[in-house]
């Protein structure tokens, strides 16, 4: 069966923002071109992307930007999958760069990515995509002090009960990962999303508002993946030692998605 009939063949990968709490390492550049460890910080999605089975991309980025990335990335046939590209004309928020992948989307449903979120492990994005049936999934990590991310809390049966964006108290330790699944509402969503104080169009109220209507799935990843969003100085550094561990350990597929289209036989194996 034709990929994106039965599952989500399409993936669209944000890498825009101002990216202000890492600009002491990156020097104002966009921060998802630094090298992360050896390999630039966008080319971790990608590969995860690549691994999950997704081949059609779009990267939206900042204007400035954008030549680098098409530099960088090029169509993506070198890897056996398509990249098309996209700018944000302001940082207007996750959600508000979503917003330009509509197009690109064309009434499918389509996983987002963050483009300085680092994922070591198996989410189950695989599983995730082949079986999505609607609504929207997001995928959320345990974490001890949350309160930076948005924070998903469950009842005892394990229902989903609140979806708060940076919580000062938090009624839960799960954060919600920059990995997402939506079907193709999320745009007429996002239009009736009012920016924040921050004046920025917040993925999270994106989420809520599929929570409000018990269309929302969340997924619990066990302890056993490393995720990381990679924007600020600490958390960047937690993610190029994870990198650099990784490859000590002879882990040659993050961040590198030649090695990932291989592994889902986009490349054959002497490539
Ligand atoms: P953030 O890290 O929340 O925002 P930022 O990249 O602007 O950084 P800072 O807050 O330090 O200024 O963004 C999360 C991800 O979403 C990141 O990979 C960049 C992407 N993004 C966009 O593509 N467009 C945007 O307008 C914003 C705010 C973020």
């Amino acid at each position: 069966m034709e990929a994106g009939v039965s599952g989500v063949d399409r993936a669209i990968i944000l890498a825009g923002g101002s990216g202000t709490r890492l600009e002491e390492r990156s020097g104002g550049a966009n921060k998802h071109l630094l090298m992360l460890h050896d390999a630039p910080m966008v080319l971790y999605p990608l590969a995860q992307a690549i691994e999950a089975g997704l081949t059609r991309f779009l990267l939206v980025t900042t204007r400035e930007a954008l030549p680098t990335f098409r530099a960088l990335l090029g169509d993506g046939a070198k890897w056996g999958v398509t990249i098309e590209f996209a700018s944000q004309s302001r940082p207007d928020g996750v959600a508000g760069a979503l917003a330009e992948g509509e197009g690109f989307a064309a009434g499918k449903p389509c996983c987002v990515l963050l483009g300085d979120n680092i994922t070591d492990g198996d989410v189950g994005l695989r599983e995730a995509l082949q079986d999505f049936r609607g609504g929207a999934e997001v995928f959320a990590f345990p974490f001890e002090d949350p309160r930076a991310y948005a924070v998903a809390a469950f009842s005892s049966e394990g229902e989903l009960v609140s979806l708060e964006e940076k919580p000062a108290v938090p009624r839960g330790s799960w954060a919600v990962g920059g990995i997402y699944i939506y079907d193709a509402t999320a745009f007429d969503r996002i239009r009736g999303i009012a920016p924040s104080s921050r004046e920025e169009r917040e993925i999270t109220d994106l989420n809520r508002s599929y929570f409000a209507e018990g269309l929302l799935r969340v997924h619990r990843v066990g302890g056993h993946v490393f995720w990381n969003d990679a924007g600020t100085p600490g958390s960047f550094d937690r993610a190029v030692e994870h990198v650099a561990l990784a490859r000590q350990r002879g882990n040659l597929r993050l961040g590198n998605p030649a090695r990932a289209a291989v592994e889902v036989g986009l490349l054959p194996r002497e490539e």
